[in-house]
């Protein structure tokens, strides 16, 4: 073919193209169309192979055009009966026969063991508004890369208040699977549970994705994680109530954003903007990161982060977040890791004893500011009792404006004139009578060589007394951290 018979063909087929494309308009199911427009934009010489190609098999394969005219993966909702984008009218049946259907439709092999693979399917919102009256739960477990985006999903007036608008449980549990769902990915949604239950729910399902949504007015939870692995939890708003800090009702705020009750999952860039508590942890191996909690402030009873692991391994890392009149509880923190931050308003970090453990915790290189009003950074609860298995605590190099600051490392000086000092650490050091390892020098003013030597070390005071009286210095490292193996 010349390039002039190219080039007129292109003209017929480009024009084709788009008059099937209108078509498509009033039909979901030609998604051969699609493929002509797909095709159509690749480089041209290859584009119109492939055009002819296509257009050759499809007039003479059946084969060739079953495969083209498989259906396609894209559920756009204002195409079933019932959906209502105005959010004026129920659309639970509409979306539940998406979610049917896109669960129901072609799948490619497998993702994980017994996880259908759908291939990228999408349940495309379109921008609508859709109001459900019941929780959209996964009719059959076992499926794995599918998205859900686009729009907003709200709950009505009488939808369940223990429900989640997004529920990716079965709704029937295949006990011969290891994982409900795998690569699911809830984006670009704005979730409104109308003070009605919750947002999301994801049980046992493993790399699920939660990103760019905008999560509001729940009254339980924002976002539960139940077992399972690796739910990243991206770029996104939650809060109960719509309201940028001064909300004169902030006292009353409830419900918890986030709440992880599995191991390895991650909240990275998140803003939670108004609950009773931010996120609540009880799995192990979570990451937070980029989470700016505002959702109340402490005085109101309130949490940013929440840390209550029964395992006993905590092992979380926090990094990089921003704790708005809002602080951190960690109960028996072990292997727990906090930095880069930023501590607004007198918020701090409570560490609380329930066992009494405190195992390889670091603290450090975060900033705090307060009101002068006396607030430790760091504190204690020991209701409970005090902690008693405290082993590599590194609580150090955080920085303090308004606030005390509090830490596992002392380092002092004092000049005196005599033969006894004594250095009190308590107003520093954060556990009680606790000095793992100390190290002073002493340096006398003038032309003195005195015999001196560390007399007693007890309640986080240092006596060091000297055989003559002189004027010296003294500096003095308490460190309540190490223990003797590891400094
Ligand atoms: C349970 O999952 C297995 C593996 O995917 C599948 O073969 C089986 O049909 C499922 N059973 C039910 C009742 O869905
Ligand atoms: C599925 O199993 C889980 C865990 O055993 C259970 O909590 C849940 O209620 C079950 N769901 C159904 C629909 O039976
Ligand atoms: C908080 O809730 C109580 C009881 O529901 C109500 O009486 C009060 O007005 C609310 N306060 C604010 C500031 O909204
Ligand atoms: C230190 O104390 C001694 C004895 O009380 C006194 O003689 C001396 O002047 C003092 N030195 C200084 C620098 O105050
Ligand atoms: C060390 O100091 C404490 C109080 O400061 C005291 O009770 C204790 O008896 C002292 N120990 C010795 C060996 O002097």
């Amino acid at each position: 073919m010349d390039a002039a018979a190219r080039a007129m063909m292109l003209f017929v087929l480009a024009g084709m193209a788009s008059f099937i494309i209108i078509h498509v308009y009033d039909n979901t199911h030609l998604t051969m169309d699609r493929y002509l427009l797909v095709q159509h934009q690749l480089p041209e010489t290859k584009a119109l192979d492939a055009l002819f190609y296509r257009l050759n098999s499809m007039s003479d394969s059946p084969s060739t055009l079953m495969q083209a005219n498989s259906p396609s993966r894209v559920y756009h909702l204002r195409s079933y009966g019932g959906a209502d984008p105005t959010g004026k009218t129920d659309s639970t049946k509409a979306l539940v026969e998406a979610i049917c259907d896109a669960l129901e439709g072609p799948t490619n092999g497998y993702l994980m063991e017994g996880i259908l693979n759908l291939g990228g399917a999408q349940i495309n919102l379109d921008g609508g508004i859709y109001i459900i009256s019941r929780p959209l739960q996964f009719s059959v477990a076992g499926r794995g890369n599918l998205v859900i985006q686009g729009g907003t999903i709200k709950s009505s007036d009488n939808f369940p208040n223990d429900g989640y608008l997004i529920d990716l449980s079965p709704s029937t549990n295949n006990s011969s699977l290891e994982y409900n769902y795998e690569f699911v990915t809830l984006r670009d949604l704005v979730l409104d549970s109308n003070f009605r239950g919750g947002g999301i729910r994801v049980v046992n399902s493993l790399r699920i994705s939660i990103d760019n949504c905008y999560i509001t007015h729940f009254t339980t939870n924002g976002i539960t994680v139940q077992g399972g692995h690796e739910t990243y939890i991206r770029n996104s708003f939650l809060g109960q109530h719509i309201t940028a800090s001064r909300d004169t009702g902030k006292r009353n705020f409830s419900g918890t954003a986030i709440i992880l009750m599995g191991n390895d999952n991650a909240v990275s860039d998140v803003v939670i903007f108004s609950a009773k508590i931010g996120i609540m942890i009880s799995g192990e191996a979570n990451t937070l990161s980029g989470v700016h909690c505002y959702n109340k402030a402490t005085g109101y009873g309130s949490t940013g982060i929440y840390l209550r692991v029964p395992s006993g391994l905590t092992q979380t890392r926090i990094v990089n977040s921003y704790l708005d009149y809002t602080g951190i509880v960690v109960e028996d923190p072990v292997q727990l890791h906090i930095s880069s931050s930023f501590f607004l308003g007198d918020a701090y970090i409570l560490l609380k004893s329930v066992k009494g453990v405190a195992n390889g915790v670091n603290i450090v290189d975060n900033m705090f500011s307060g009101s002068n009003k006396g607030i430790d950074n760091i504190q204690l609860d020991q209701e409970n009792g005090a902690f008693t298995k405290i082993d590599q605590v590194v609580i150090d190099r955080n920085n303090v404006k308004g606030m005390n600051v509090k830490a596992t490392v002392a380092r002092r000086s004092e000049h005196g004139n005599g033969s006894s000092w004594q250095v009190d650490l308590n107003s520093v050091l954060l556990f009680p009578n606790l000095i793992k390892q100390l190290h002073y020098t002493f340096i006398p003013n003038g032309n003195y060589f005195p015999k001196h030597a560390l007399r007693n070390v007890s309640n986080n005071q240092v006596l060091i007394e000297s055989n003559v009286p002189v004027e010296a210095t003294i500096y003095i490292t308490a460190d309540q951290g190490c223990s003797f193996s590891n400094c």
